[in-house]
């Protein structure tokens, strides 16, 4: 595992519970509810991951499968100048993809092989993983076709992960169960979605929630080498910070 490296998170707490940032050759999955900073945190690594390697980062580009259309190239423009580097050449080694729904974010990933191929490519981020799965397959009837193909896509991403020695970073959302009791909602809304077959591809499940104010809090749910800790961390203008 010596080649492999992580990326900072823009937060220098959520960076100390997760041994310096999300390691490259495995899945990092990252969930919670809405306003949370998910995609916030998407974009700030986004920048981080071009930066050198004392500053967090991994000197490479970065591919982005959006499936939310909630991507945002100015805000690279914000982020790149609170990191001092040239904003369009940020963009521009962003190879952003849209996915129109689950059969098209699979075949999305597959061509990622060809420009990974480069050897310059060191972050994947999807924004969100399972959108699409969840809106292609209905109900119980159709839920181990859905696994079943998510399943595929998963061992594609882990494959790819460590053949090009890539940082992947997922971003997931939690279950909402109105019909669940006012008792249970707080625990309820805490689970990712995807069932087994997520929980078994991510290497490291981080969870965030709304904390006091605009704190925002980041807690490693499931990872191999990072004990169960929290950290708070807060959105600006230029992503994520302490
Ligand atoms: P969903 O995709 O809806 O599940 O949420 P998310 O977790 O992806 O949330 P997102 O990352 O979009 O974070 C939204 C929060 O970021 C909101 O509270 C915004 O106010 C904040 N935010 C977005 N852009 C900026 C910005 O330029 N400056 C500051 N200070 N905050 C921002
Ligand atoms: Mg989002």
């Amino acid at each position: 595992r010596k080649r492999c490296f992580r990326i900072s998170t823009g937060s220098k707490q959520w960076d100390s519970i997760l041994n310096e940032g999300f390691q490259s050759c495995s899945i990092n999955e990252v969930y919670g509810e809405f306003r949370c900073g998910k995609t916030q945190l998407s974009h700030t690594m986004a920048v981080i991951a071009q930066l050198p390697k004392e500053k967090g980062g991994a000197e490479g580009r970065v591919a982005v499968i959006d499936t939310e259309g909630t991507w945002r190239p100015e805000r690279i423009v914000q982020i790149s100048e609170r990191f001092g580097i040239d904003s369009n050449a940020a963009n521009e080694n962003i190879l952003y993809v849209r996915a129109e729904n689950s059969e098209d974010q699979h075949e999305q990933l597959c061509g990622l092989a060809e420009p990974f191929a480069s050897g310059q490519y060191r972050l994947l981020i999807i924004d969100s993983i399972m959108t699409h799965f969840r809106n292609d397959f209905h109900g119980r009837g159709e839920l181990n076709e859905r696994q079943g193909k998510l399943g595929q896509h998963l061992r594609k991403l882990s494959q790819m992960a460590e053949e090009f020695n890539i940082t992947v970073l997922i971003i997931n959302q939690v279950q909402s169960d109105p019909g669940a009791s006012a008792l249970f909602a707080s625990a309820d809304g805490r689970k990712p979605i995807g069932g087994h077959v997520l929980a078994h591809a991510s290497t490291t499940r981080i969870l965030l929630r709304k904390g006091r104010g605009e704190e925002r809090v980041a807690k490693v749910i499931d990872s191999p080498d990072c004990a169960e800790k929290e950290a708070t961390y807060i959105i600006t203008t230029g992503g994520i910070n302490d």
